[in-house]
């Protein structure tokens, strides 16, 4: 009798371990899945919004989150995707600082049977089966979105400085695309200088205070610029002040992202204009990861929608900002 009760015992035991490690098989909620996230780095208010969207709801889902900030070096996400390989975790989200050099870390992510799922950047790869999903903006849209405002404000004439993101990444090369679409259809717009900025608010300040002495040194007049991040509008902001001239009317200044900061400073009249880019894709990116570990099948791509925000609507919607 005796017996009999220790040997239900364990049988019972063993039933419920079984219970576990088959739910964490199946994946089945994501209470029990391990998963790598490889972030760019802290670069800009966009980024660390987009880190903590991630952060935060790995929490409220129960997921192990193993994070690697990888300081703005692809070297540095290759080493970070391949310990994640290593460590066997069940799904990798991964936020790819440029769009090339991706093939064989994500084939051997593949060949490891590790579903990775792209956010807010794409990668640049002629077999698009090596990434589950890509959850992003439309940067192309957003570019035509701050162009057209531009040329309508510009009344389709003036000299624009740009500040590219970081050169290689998705959002530098697609941004600079469909701005230049944009005003493309104005000839009296010219891009007069472009540059990189690195997506950072200090580059974008040592940038602009460049442009402005060689534009005195060259006696040509800048009308706008355009940048393509809050980040490195907000630093111009800053360099424009410092020259002693009035940012949002001596310069009109349109950028991308739509954070708080970039509300106030259009509250404040210094900038004109920000297109939205939400970075709040931690619910989104965890939908893919259950449903990728669940075998599910998802859209290559899922489109994250924005919108334009002007100095007219600054005061009323930046209570409502979330980041
Ligand atoms: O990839 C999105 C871009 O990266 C954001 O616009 C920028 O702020 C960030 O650093």
């Amino acid at each position: 009798m005796k017996i009999r009760g220790v040997v239900l015992a364990a049988v019972l035991v063993g039933v419920m371990f079984l219970g576990i490690s088959c739910s964490n098989n199946a994946g089945s909620g994501s209470d029990s899945l391990k998963v790598g996230f490889s972030q760019i780095g802290a670069e800009s208010a966009w980024r660390s919004a987009e880190t903590d969207s991630i952060r935060n709801e790995a929490v409220k889902r129960g997921v192990d989150l193993k994070f690697s900030d990888a300081q703005q070096k692809q070297e540095n996400q290759i080493k970070a995707l391949r310990s994640f390989i290593a460590q066997r975790v069940d799904a990798i989200i991964l936020a790819p600082v440029v769009e090339t050099g991706w093939e064989p870390v994500l084939k051997e992510a593949k060949k490891a049977g590790i579903p990775v799922i792209l956010v807010d950047r794409g990668v640049n790869v002629s077999d698009d089966s090596l990434y589950t999903t890509l959850i992003a903006s439309d940067f192309v849209e957003e570019g035509r979105m701050a162009g057209k405002w531009l040329v309508e404000k510009l009344g389709g004439n003036g000299n624009i400085v740009e500040l590219q993101g970081t050169p290689g990444a998705a959002p530098a090369i697609d941004r600079k695309k469909g701005f230049e679409e944009a005003v493309a259809e104005s000839p009296g717009m010219k891009i007069v200088k472009s540059q990189t900025g690195e997506f950072t608010r200090s580059k974008g300040k040592e940038v602009m205070e460049t442009y402005l002495s060689a534009a005195r040194a060259e006696g040509l007049k800048i009308d706008a610029v355009y940048a393509h991040n809050d980040d490195m509008a907000l630093g111009a902001v800053q360099a424009i002040e410092e020259a002693g001239l009035k940012p949002g009317s001596d310069i009109i200044i349109v950028s991308i992202d739509g954070v708080k900061a970039a509300f106030e400073a259009m509250v404040d009249g210094k900038l004109n204009v920000t297109v939205e880019c939400n970075p709040l894709l931690g619910p989104a990116a965890f939908d893919a990861v259950e449903k990728a570990v669940a075998g599910e099948s998802l859209e290559k791509k899922i489109i994250v929608r924005d919108e334009v925000f002007d100095q007219s609507v600054a005061a009323e919607v930046l209570p409502t900002r979330q980041y």
